[in-house]
């Protein structure tokens, strides 16, 4: 089996002898770290690590590929854990109309948007889907990640819906990454349904949810609970059907309107409720009293600009904070990981070690990975990030768009 020992680490962060599942509130300030480290991998697996004074016995190894970190830090990879990655083609004409003042939901209204993208989607083969989003994911990886939610959500038809999921599929067996699969038919009604709502969730329920667990291709389920979009009783509806199948809920919630989604979400015992940039204090009270992980996605703030989620809020309260890129055509085409890092600190005012919390173990644990991704622990995948030489590991959100990374390495290899 092949052996790396990365040696003379900088700074190894995100180190863990005890297993954590995730990390909330005061904790999320503290990177747990290792100064002049060495981390060992036999095959995919992180088998060792500690400070280089204790390094003995692996220096035994055969066939041994050492790599000298000297200058540098290692950190787990990102775990980006709300994606749309497969789609068949950008928004960019979206974008200039809202440049030119139109909103998200003035776009959407006019038959663009989601049902923009369902529209081309049905039209791509699953060859050429596949293809476009392993080159998404390759520039993801070359940014770091290591671990990707893959959401359907673009074909809203039982076929179109299969075929995203379908390659999702794929790509958990041929790329580099981890990769999980969400069901989104729940995403907008499509066209051919828009004066018979309930005729669609009837689609959802009776046909999609059966036909994509018969092929076993999701394990979580998705709705857009928002005004214009799905209403907290279709919501509950759609959760209870996906439940039946064993899918477990990461939903989109409180994006543009606080219309209960959250408490919706905890309801149904959702992993994750994601978006959140329309919230208070019910919605942090009621956060607090379940299991469920608020995810914020700041290149979506950004993009669309409208309000950023409440990280600080959310994190003072005592909660743990997941953070994710959401990229997708039409609301962040980017699935820049170190840029979410800077709009975090920047403009959620996150300390950088609270930052890299929320898209290392936070992210792991917002897609059911907290047991082999998201930190450094004897036993878990060795996905890692080795960055450039630098003396603080704040550098990487201050140099917004600078290029940090030196190399990254999933499941052992050096990509
Ligand atoms: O998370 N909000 C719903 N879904 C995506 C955007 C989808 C699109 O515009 O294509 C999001 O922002
Ligand atoms: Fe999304």
């Amino acid at each position: 089996m092949k052996k790396t020992l990365i040696k003379h680490i900088k700074t190894l962060y995100q180190v863990e002898s005890e297993p954590r599942e995730k990390v909330a509130g005061k904790d999320m300030a503290t990177l747990p770290l290792i100064e002049d480290a060495y981390l060992a991998i036999e095959g995919d697996t992180i088998v060792d690590f500690g400070p280089m004074t204790d390094l003995h016995g692996v220096t035994d190894w055969n066939d041994l590929d050492v790599i000298d970190a000297d200058g540098k830090m290692v950190l787990p990879a990102w775990c980006d854990s709300h994606t749309h990655i497969v789609f068949a083609r950008t928004r960019e004409g979206e974008f200039v109309d809202r440049i030119k003042g139109l909103s998200y939901q003035d776009i959407a209204a006019k038959g663009g948007g989601i049902l923009n993208s369902a529209k081309r989607l049905r039209d791509t083969s699953e060859e050429d889907l596949f293809q476009s989003a392993m080159q998404r994911v390759k520039e993801m990886v070359r940014t770091g990640t290591g671990a990707i939610e893959v959401k359907s959500g673009y074909g809203l038809t039982v076929e179109s819906e299969l075929k995203m999921l379908r390659v999702a599929k794929r790509l958990k067996e041929e790329a580099p990454v981890a990769i999980k699969s969400t069901f989104l038919g729940a995403h907008a009604i499509p066209a051919e349904y828009k004066d018979n709502r309930k005729g669609y969730i009837d689609l959802i329920v009776n046909e999609m949810i059966p036909a994509v667990a018969e092929e076993g291709l999701a394990e979580y389920i998705d709705i857009f609970c928002e005004q214009g979009y799905f209403t907290n009783e279709e919501t509950d509806r759609v959760l209870e059907a996906g439940a039946k199948y064993g899918m477990i809920p990461k939903i989109h919630v409180n994006q543009f309107s606080n219309t209960g989604g959250v408490q919706t979400g905890i309801k149904h015992n959702a992993r994750t409720v994601d978006h959140l940039e329309e919230m208070g204090k019910d919605e942090i009270d009621a956060l607090l009293k379940s299991n469920t992980m608020p995810v914020s996605l700041p290149s979506c703030s950004f993009f669309l600009s409208i309000p950023y989620t409440p990280a600080r809020e959310i994190i003072d309260a005592g909660l743990p904070l997941a953070i994710a890129t959401d990229y997708n055509p039409g609301s962040t085409p980017s699935g820049n990981i170190p840029f979410l890092l800077s709009l975090a600190c920047i403009k959620q005012k996150l300390t950088p070690e609270e930052a890299i919390n929320a898209v290392t173990l936070n992210g792991a644990y917002a897609m059911g990975l907290e047991k082999t991704h998201g930190s450094i622990a004897v036993g878990k995948k060795a996905n890692l990030i080795i960055t450039k030489e630098m003396d603080d590991i704040a550098l990487i959100p201050y140099a917004f768009g600078s290029e940090h990374i030196d190399q990254t390495i999933l499941n052992g290899q050096i990509q």
